[in-house]
């Protein structure tokens, strides 16, 4: 069994997940930005990691998995500045999940990251009181993922390693 282990990370908190999900998994393996896959095709399993960009996966995963994700088996690692549990992050999550329709899709780990000062100055200083809401969150995003959140996308990827291996 071939695995790949693929993520877009603008600040390096889902590559922090990507590299720990990497590390756990024995036998053949690659690890790859999105931005250097060509196509899913030589895998069993894909494990697919990507920051929520407003309010869903980034239009570079939508576009890329929409088109290559069809019939494969994949496994999904989000981060988000969102803290766990609002209603709002379970309907996030949901849609994040949209571009893989068409896949098998395994399982979903997903985590806070923190949200980088220059995306939270950003939104503070705009005109729209949501968005400046928005970037006043990054105190509670600070340290994550945290060395727990971490060493869970471990146990993520082995528990769907060992599901895809028992057929
Ligand atoms: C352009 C942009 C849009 C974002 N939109 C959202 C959002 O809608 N919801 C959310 O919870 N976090 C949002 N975030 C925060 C990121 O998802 C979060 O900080 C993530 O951990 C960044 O991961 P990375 O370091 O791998 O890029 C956004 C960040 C950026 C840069």
């Amino acid at each position: 069994m071939r695995i790949l282990v693929t993520y877009m990370s603008l600040s390096g908190n889902t590559r922090k997940l990507a590299d720990m999900i990497y590390a756990n998994i024995d036998g053949p393996k690659d690890l790859r930005e999105l931005s250097e896959v060509q196509s899913l095709d030589a895998y069993d399993l894909t494990f697919v990691g990507f920051p929520v960009h407003q309010f869903g996966a980034p239009a570079a995963v939508k576009d890329f998995m929409e088109r290559n994700a069809k019939g494969k088996n994949v496994a999904l690692f989000v981060t988000h500045a969102m803290p766990p549990g609002t209603d709002m992050l379970k309907g996030i999550m949901a849609k994040c999940q949209a571009p893989f329709a068409q896949a098998r899709v395994l399982g979903v780990y997903d985590c806070q990251g923190e949200l980088a000062e220059s995306v939270a100055q950003h939104l503070i200083s705009s005109p729209d009181p949501q968005l400046q809401e928005f970037g006043r969150m990054r105190a509670v995003t600070i340290g994550h993922p945290d060395a727990s959140e971490v060493a869970s996308a471990g146990e993520f990827a082995r528990s769907i390693v060992a599901m895809v291996s028992s057929g």
